[in-house]
């Protein structure tokens, strides 16, 4: 069993990556919208801090990630692809990351700046904080944060739109590729 990607298709760690992250990021965007309609109140605090520590995981698996794809390179893409199918793929994947990091990264602003109770992650230490109390910043974050969730939602219909394209329309790898090889081989 290979770690680093092949030509052909995705090895485990980035499929696991992959998912893992997905999955994260649904989550987050679900939680985060149904979170900000909660009234302020101590009782829910622990939902914030469930964000945040998720939130704070998918940034340190992003970095993963990025560090994993440099290293592990990624498949050439499935034949049968046209030039401008695989430019708008890498450009909505480049959009993907940009935005899969910006949203832990103002989020994490947002709290800092707005001075925020210390919050631990998922209850084992302390977080700290990036910077101190600064109302511009703390619009500035929440602005990003806010519309950057809906630029991400737009970018995974996208992203989910296409995969579902080359799978039931052109009938092609480039989805079960990213998905453990016996779903490409059943026995
Ligand atoms: C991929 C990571 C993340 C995603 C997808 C995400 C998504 C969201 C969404 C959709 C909202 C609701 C926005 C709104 O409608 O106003 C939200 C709110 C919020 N998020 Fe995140 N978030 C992420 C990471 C984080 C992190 C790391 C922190 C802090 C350490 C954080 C702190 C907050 C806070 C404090 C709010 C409430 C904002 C308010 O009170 O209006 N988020 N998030």
């Amino acid at each position: 069993m290979t770690l680093r990607n092949t030509d052909d298709r995705w090895a485990w760690p980035s499929m696991t990556l992959h998912w893992l992250i997905a999955a994260l990021i649904l989550a987050l965007l679900a939680v985060g919208m149904v979170m900000v309609e909660l009234p302020r109140s101590p009782r829910y605090f622990w939902v914030y801090d469930l964000h945040k520590s998720l939130g704070l995981a998918v940034l340190a698996l992003m970095l993963l990630r990025l560090g994993w794809r440099l290293y592990a390179g990624a498949p050439r893409p499935v034949p049968g692809t046209s030039a401008a199918q695989h430019l708008l793929a890498q450009g909505v994947h480049l959009a993907i990351y940009v935005l899969a990091l910006a949203m832990p990264i103002s989020g994490w602003l947002y709290d800092s700046a707005s001075g925020l109770r210390a919050m631990k992650f998922f209850g084992a230490f302390t977080v700290p904080k990036l910077v101190a109390p600064d109302p511009a910043l703390k619009d500035l974050a929440h602005a990003v944060h806010e519309w950057g969730a809906w630029v991400l939602i737009a970018l995974i219909v996208l992203h989910a739109g296409g995969a579902l394209i080359h799978h039931l329309v052109q009938r092609d790898r480039t989805l079960s590729r990213m998905l453990p090889a016996s779903f490409e081989n059943p026995r």
